[in-house]
């Protein structure tokens, strides 16, 4: 079968900042024989990988490297064991999508994960996470596709070096890979509810839910996160624009003395995870606009488009940000969302 390759592709239709931006070359992957022809036409690349578009910000209007759209779809289930399941989907899937697919066989271990943007394959990427859950948590094994060599490997959970929003596909030696599927360990009865974060306990205790299922646990958290975030399909956005910030002792003892209010999370090694909405909201940015680039009402660790923005426009927003934080505090924050320009060469 022949590549479909476009060019001059509107690319504004697959990135959730709804930023207007155009490939040069793009190529949607829908089977695996799609990535044997990637090889053989473009010769190893280098490629800008594109999954559900909703951690990525276009900071130019013009893509030169080849876009290749990661959209092979599928989930099956591939193992059942006594208090368990393997379950794989491939990379296209929609990641909500998938979680409702587990719940739905009553599949536990995704649950807090429900409605977060994006497709499958990216979640390993980025170690999605919310309400006290990561992806690396349940993830048994990504299989994914060599660009330069056309072969295929399968890395473990450890193999992927997962932390805090970051895995080995991030960095150098991880972006020759295109992620194929992922497959999930996850529970069959017995189910571990993780109720302590945030706002979930006493949402299910408004709900008056005493014992809850799996899905009460997602339609608590769906419940949340429409409350807090914005519908990037209303207000275009990628989630948190940055990560949150953590400091040795000796830092986060010299901030909380000048700021006993902060609130804080003191991860297993000692460290210190400090809330970066906060932070900003601290520096009245919250709600704040510079052009069509906003900071949202409800949650200042999101940045909007107000509807026509430049990536360039939402760089010069999150960059005052950065300024006005470090000032304020001694932190610099970093970014969650990955700028184009960042992934691909000039
Ligand atoms: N806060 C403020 N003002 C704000 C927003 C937050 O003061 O405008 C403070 C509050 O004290 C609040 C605390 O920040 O208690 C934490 O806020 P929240 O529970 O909303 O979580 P977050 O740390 O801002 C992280 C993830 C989210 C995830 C939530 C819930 C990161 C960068 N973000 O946000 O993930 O949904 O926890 O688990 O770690 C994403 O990655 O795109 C994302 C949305």
């Amino acid at each position: 079968m022949s590549l479909d390759v476009k060019t001059h592709y509107p690319l504004q239709p697959h990135n959730t900042f709804a930023i207007e931006c155009y490939a040069d070359t793009f190529i949607e992957i829908a089977s695996p024989e799609d990535l044997g022809g990637v090889v053989q036409r473009y010769n190893g690349g280098p490629f800008l990988v594109l999954g559900g578009g909703s951690n990525l910000l276009f900071d130019q209007s013009q893509i030169h490297t080849p876009v290749l759209w990661a959209n092979l779809k599928g989930i099956e289930l591939l193992e059942t064991r006594d208090n368990e399941v393997i379950v794989r989907a491939m990379a296209g899937e929609n990641w909500h999508e998938f979680v409702q697919w587990c719940l739905q066989r009553d599949y536990g271990g995704l649950e807090n994960l429900s409605l977060i943007p994006g497709s499958v394959g990216a979640a390993p990427v980025q170690n999605i996470g919310a309400y006290g859950v990561e992806v690396k948590d349940t993830l048994y094994q990504v299989e994914a596709f060599n660009l330069s060599d056309g072969t295929i490997r399968h890395f473990s959970a450890e193999e992927c070096q997962f932390a805090y929003r970051d895995s080995f596909f991030k960095h150098a030696g991880g972006s020759q890979w295109i992620i194929v599927s992922v497959s999930f360990r996850l529970s069959r009865h017995d189910h571990q509810l993780k109720l302590d974060y945030g706002a979930i306990r006493t949402t299910l205790e408004a709900a008056q839910i005493i014992s809850p299922t799996i899905r009460d646990v997602s339609e608590a958290v769906v419940a949340i996160r429409r409350e807090r975030l914005p519908d990037p399909r209303q207000t275009p956005n990628a989630g948190s624009f940055f990560k949150n910030p953590i400091t040795d002792r000796q830092a986060y003892e010299q901030l909380i003395r000048r700021n006993p209010e902060m609130p804080c999370f003191e991860l297993a090694d000692g460290q210190v995870k400090i809330p970066a909405g906060w932070l900003i909201e601290q520096c009245g940015w919250k709600g704040g606009q510079l052009g069509n680039a906003a900071v949202h009402e409800q949650h200042a660790l999101v940045l909007v488009n107000l509807g026509g923005a430049t990536g360039d426009e939402i760089m010069a927003l999150a960059g005052e940000i950065q300024n006005d934080v470090k000032l304020r505090f001694g932190v610099m924050l970093e970014l969650e969302v990955n700028p184009s320009s960042r992934a691909t060469p000039s």
